[in-house]
């Protein structure tokens, strides 16, 4: 029998507390790959912030550990709103901002209903995170409702993530997950234009960006007017 929406909900909260206690346990395996979003991975997604947007109010909606919103609030003094339905990534997240001396809100939350009133935010953004959506228009037009700047990251198809989608089949699911969570859903630059436009985005420009130049991602940057 199908489980009902909570049912489902709770299943996938609990599969993010795994991904994350993961992330932040003491194996050397998870530091390193810890250390390696940080120093690296991230650096990309905070340049496409940096390019678009001024200092500001932000959300990350989905924020997980929120490295790169971190970054953002050491690098230019945003003020940064952490929101996650789980508690590991949000505690990652207050360790982050201590590490960097930010201060940062978190808050355990669903963002399919965010709790703030309209256009609260300069940017709302996340990466990483819309993917996992079976359907991530009505989760766009949320973040657009609270924000007037969106920008959204999502990994594309390439070599670097067809080599991952291969590899982990034969890796233990404890590690498997660490590179692809699962129930990723992918687009192309078009596709990914035309969601952000059907949740009513005005100005939408769509780029790849290459991480270590193996790794492709879309980000996708919209105005709420
Ligand atoms: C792959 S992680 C994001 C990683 C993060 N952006 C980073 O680069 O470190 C996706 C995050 O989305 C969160 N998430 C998934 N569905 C959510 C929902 N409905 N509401 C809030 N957070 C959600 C998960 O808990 C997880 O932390």
């Amino acid at each position: 029998m199908e489980p009902k929406i909570e049912e489902k909900e709770r299943q996938k909260t609990e599969t993010w507390e795994k991904f994350w206690s993961f992330e932040g346990d003491e194996s050397l395996f998870s530091k390193l790959l810890y250390e390696f979003r940080e120093k690296i991975w991230v650096k990309h997604f905070l340049q496409v912030a940096l390019d678009y947007t001024a200092k500001g109010k932000v959300l990350e909606a989905g924020s997980g550990s929120a490295l790169s919103s971190v970054h953002l609030a050491h690098q230019r003094g945003d003020e940064i709103t952490a929101l996650d339905l789980a508690t590991g990534a949000l505690e990652l997240a207050k360790a982050a901002a201590k590490k960097y001396n930010v201060p940062i809100q978190t808050i355990k939350h669903d963002m399919t209903a965010l709790p703030y009133p309209d256009q609260s935010f300069d940017l709302v953004w996340n990466s990483g995170t819309l993917e996992h959506f079976e359907n991530p228009v009505p989760v766009v037009r949320e973040m657009l409702r609270v924000g007037k700047t969106l920008i959204t990251i999502i990994p594309a198809k390439g070599i670097g993530f067809n080599f991952f989608l291969f590899v982990t089949q034969f890796l233990p699911q404890k590690i498997a997950v660490a590179f692809v969570e699962g129930n990723e859903h992918w687009y192309n630059l078009e596709q990914w234009k035309t969601i952000m436009e059907k949740a009513g985005c005005k100005r939408v420009h769509v780029k790849k960006i290459k991480v270590i130049g193996i790794f492709d991602y879309i980000a996708g940057i919209g105005y709420s007017s």
